[in-house]
């Protein structure tokens, strides 16, 4: 028999079950008080009041019997411990970077590269980026240009890779620019962006206009194996090749990388910072040292770095993309049956839900994607985060309270959910979809200056 396919089917897991956790459905007294207490903001939320955790798939996968066999073999050496060179080894392997600089997560790999090449005056194009990534970029001084196709803001449109960026743009940056542009960043996948893929063909473009400009090309490579999934799937002349060799493809286009390993490292907690050049790389382990710790654990336990050298290679495993991929498709599938809006093509990694689309009577200072992620927790006590007005809206976008595309997104984390929780999850959505017009806006009653989604309030109006 052929695995299960066709729109709707149930994902099949190639993997079986070995420890459980239990979760329970709080009742919906027990919601309203928990909103209360967390003032609207789902960050706030303790795990015992949510049902199913859609907030994020970053840390939250469930790691293999062969990881946590990996764990026992920690070799916690402050210098020099083993499982540090199973781990350079590993990323070695898959990427070919020669340099490994370990973080102990995306956002201080991106801390260290950025506190060194980003300064007051220059600016880091990017694909899209995710608001860590920017947050580094503003901290040091500089400017953060998204430079994605027009089509990543289309939220209809079915385009294969709208991850992409628009060379045209980039190459009128780098010139009017020249000389301020310390490096281009290309995000695979688009996390803001829907999660959406990134092709080999336009990688290649940017490198080349890069490499024109004498500017080096980094890759924020979280999510490179779904992005090399949909290049495998997508991508003429690629059905053939493995998501290692198209990997390969990817990373030798590039000068380095960041990666947060709590995604496409099946880890919980882990990154890196890789590159080709040696003198980066040397500057690079000195603020390590200054900031995560001795460059063989780089703020890591060193079972984390045995834990991540599996992961990251069991994440380029074509069954398990297929049904990681299948379980997103399953919930879109679920999704569109019932008319909810989300952005299309469905993504890599979860289902943003399209909040203009979703909530039309809402105007964008009610802060409709928060009111939708409260409406969503309220209804089934699934947790899910705003991408929009909130995550985004500060005093860098030209219109705060407008950002060009406002999403609620459902991240699902990876071997988790099973396809049942991801029916309910489709069910709690639908039932907010049936009552749309009577969800009502919230304002914002505390903010800080920067991330300012993670520990804002806020109330209903
Ligand atoms: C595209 C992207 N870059 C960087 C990060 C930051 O990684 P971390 O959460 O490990 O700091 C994330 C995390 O969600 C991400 O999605």
């Amino acid at each position: 028999m052929d695995p299960p396919a066709g729109p709707g089917h149930l994902p099949l897991e190639p993997f079986k079950t070995k420890v459980v956790e239990r979760i329970r459905l709080p009742s919906r007294e027990e919601r309203e008080a928990a909103l209360q207490r967390a003032g609207f903001n789902l960050f706030n939320l303790t795990s015992e009041e949510v049902f199913i955790d859609l907030l994020t798939d970053s840390g939250t996968a469930a790691m293999s019997d062969r990881q946590w066999a990996a764990m026992m073999v920690g070799d916690e050496t402050y210098a020099g411990s083993r499982n540090y060179a199973h781990f350079e080894a590993a990323v070695r392997e898959l990427t070919g970077f020669p340099h490994i600089v370990p973080a102990h997560q995306g956002r201080a790999a991106e801390n260290l590269l950025f506190s060194l090449l980003a300064r007051p005056g220059t600016t880091v194009p990017n694909n899209m980026h995710f608001d860590t990534t920017r947050a580094h970029v503003l901290r040091n001084g500089a400017r953060a240009a998204n430079l994605a196709g027009a089509e990543a803001y289309d939220v209809v449109s079915d385009a294969p890779f709208k991850g992409n960026m628009d060379v045209a743009r980039l190459e009128e940056l780098l010139t009017a620019e020249r000389g301020k542009v310390p490096l281009v960043m290309m995000t695979l996948t688009n996390n803001t962006g829907g999660g959406q893929p990134v092709s080999l063909a336009n990688l290649t473009e940017v490198a080349g206009v890069c490499r024109a400009h004498q500017v080096p090309l980094y890759l924020d490579m979280c999510r490179w194996a779904e992005n090399a999934y949909f290049v495998r799937e997508r991508e003429p002349g690629q059905s053939g090749r493995t998501i290692r060799e198209i990997g390969r493809s990817i990373f030798d286009l590039a000068e380095g990388a960041t990666m947060s390993a709590k995604k496409d490292g099946l880890v919980n907690i882990g990154g890196f910072v890789a590159t080709r050049d040696p003198g980066l790389a040397e500057r690079l382990r000195e603020q390590l040292i200054v900031f995560e710790g001795f460059p063989t654990y780089g703020g890591l336990a060193r079972r984390d770095l045995e834990a991540t050298a599996v992961g990251l290679l069991e994440a380029t495993d074509l069954d398990y993309l297929e049904h990681r991929i299948g379980q997103v498709r399953f919930l879109a599938d679920r999704l569109a049956a019932a008319g909810v809006p989300f952005l299309r093509p469905p993504g890599g990694h979860g289902i943003y839900l399209d909040v203009r689309r979703f909530l039309p009577h809402l105007t964008s200072a009610q802060l409709p994607g928060q009111a939708l992620a409260i409406e969503i927790y309220r209804e089934g006590a699934v947790r899910t985060v705003e991408v929009g007005a909130v995550m985004f809206g500060d005093g860098e976008t030209p219109d705060p309270m407008h950002p060009p595309l406002e999403l609620v997104r459902l991240a699902i984390p990876r071997r988790v959910y099973s396809a049942s929780h991801l029916a309910y999850v489709a069910d709690a959505v639908i039932a907010v979809w049936q009552r749309r017009a009577a969800v009502r806006g919230v304002r914002m009653t505390y903010a800080p200056e920067h991330l300012r989604h993670f520990t804002a309030h806020f109330a209903p109006v």
